[in-house]
């Protein structure tokens, strides 16, 4: 039996599928290159001695996803495909409706043509929407703010009306806090196209001297210095709790919502003076006006991933920012 990762060349997905052949599993990748290479697929058999299957399919394509689970027996779908820029889905919001919305529901309708009624889904704190900054709890109310946003909230409803219809369906919603940094080796990581939307690609970029300074968003929050908080948490531990995940929904019917993140936050500042550790020079930054739809403060409440899947995030801070400059060196390098 595999297991069917669609995103998986994507940031998260490419740690998450190293993390499934470490544990021996057989991996399928289903993936369009929208917004990830295909080298990354060289670099998970480097860093694990194993191969994976690729389809370079879009998963808007119920024919394309029928070949793909007519020729393999696959136990279980961790679904990453999507769209995420929060700043873009405002512009285009149509392409993330269909691309995150229907790319979802025809996966869904495929597996359960196939009978395969197993899933992590790629969800996001976005969906505690405005909020109270936390720490949320899964029982928190959902809304959104963008129509990002709004496709994880809309995914959830329908992922979890469609498992209370049928008790084979088994579905964990992921809800990730800030996932960064990247894999210790420097083979993988995060790279994205054009300036980056997110604090650490784009302090990473500042150390590698291809943008000037940090722009830091607003310094006037309730924080204790100024500036926002969020919840951050490495990767490979994200990778880690998709593995439990898979293994809690083996045995549990229903959809259930769980947070992943490590419930401590760290304010720009901080994350800035340990990115200057890591790669050991000053980086200069400079105070901006807030962002639209940015919160002062955005943490999870973790103990339910403790009490259901057993994980918990072990990495800290540094190491997150150890990670992301060895990996944003190794680029720079070419
Ligand atoms: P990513 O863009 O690196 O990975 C997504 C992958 O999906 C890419 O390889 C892309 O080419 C592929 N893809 C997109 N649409 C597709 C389609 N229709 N068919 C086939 N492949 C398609 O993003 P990521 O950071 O790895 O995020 C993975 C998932 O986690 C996304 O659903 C995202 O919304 C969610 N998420 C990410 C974060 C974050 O901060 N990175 C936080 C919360 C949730
Ligand atoms: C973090 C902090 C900024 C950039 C986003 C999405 C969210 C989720 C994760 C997918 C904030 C500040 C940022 C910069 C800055 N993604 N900042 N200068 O906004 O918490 O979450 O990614 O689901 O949906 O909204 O992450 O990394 O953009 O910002 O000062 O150049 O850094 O204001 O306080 P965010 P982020």
């Amino acid at each position: 039996m595999a297991i069917l990762v669609t995103g998986g060349a994507g940031y998260i997905g490419s740690h998450t599928c190293v993390e499934l052949l470490n544990k021996g599993e057989e991996v399928i990748i289903v993936d369009n290159f929208s917004n990830s290479s295909p080298d990354v697929i060289k670099k998970i058999g480097q860093i694990t001695g194993k191969s994976v299957t690729v389809y370079s399919d879009d998963i808007l394509s119920e024919a394309a996803l029928h070949n793909i689970f007519t020729a393999h027996k696959i136990s279980a779908v961790v679904h990453f495909a999507g769209l995420k820029a929060v700043g873009e889905s405002v512009r285009v919001p149509m392409d993330y409706y269909y691309n995150n919305v229907s790319g979802t529901l025809c996966l869904c309708r495929v597996m359960a043509a196939h009978g395969c009624k197993k899933m992590a889904f790629s969800s996001s704190a976005t969906v505690y929407g405005a909020g109270t900054g936390g720490p949320f709890r899964e029982d928190d109310a959902v809304s959104a703010i963008n129509p990002y946003g709004m496709t994880k909230v809309m995914i959830e409803r329908i992922l979890t009306d469609i498992a209370a219809a049928d008790p084979k369906w088994g579905i964990a919603l992921l809800r990730y806090f800030n996932p960064i940094g990247a894999h210790p080796s420097g083979l993988l990581g995060e790279d994205p196209t054009g300036i980056p939307n997110n604090l650490v690609p784009y302090i990473a970029q500042v150390a590698s001297g291809k943008l000037a300074r940090v722009q830091v968003y607003g310094d006037d929050y309730e924080t204790p210095d100024g500036t926002g908080v969020r919840d951050y948490l490495h990767v490979s531990d994200l990778a880690a709790g998709h593995i439990k995940a898979l293994e809690y929904v083996e045995n549990h019917p229903g959809a259930e919502a769980v947070n992943l993140g490590t419930g401590t936050g760290y304010s720009v500042l901080e994350v800035l003076a340990a990115y200057e550790k890591a790669c050991g020079k000053k980086l200069p930054y400079v105070i901006a006006p807030r962002r639209e739809g940015d919160t002062a403060v955005c943490c999870a409440d973790p103990a339910k991933a403790k009490r259901l899947l057993g994980w918990e995030a072990a990495i800290g801070l540094d190491e997150m920012c150890r990670d992301s400059w060895n990996y944003a060196k190794k680029l720079q390098k070419g």
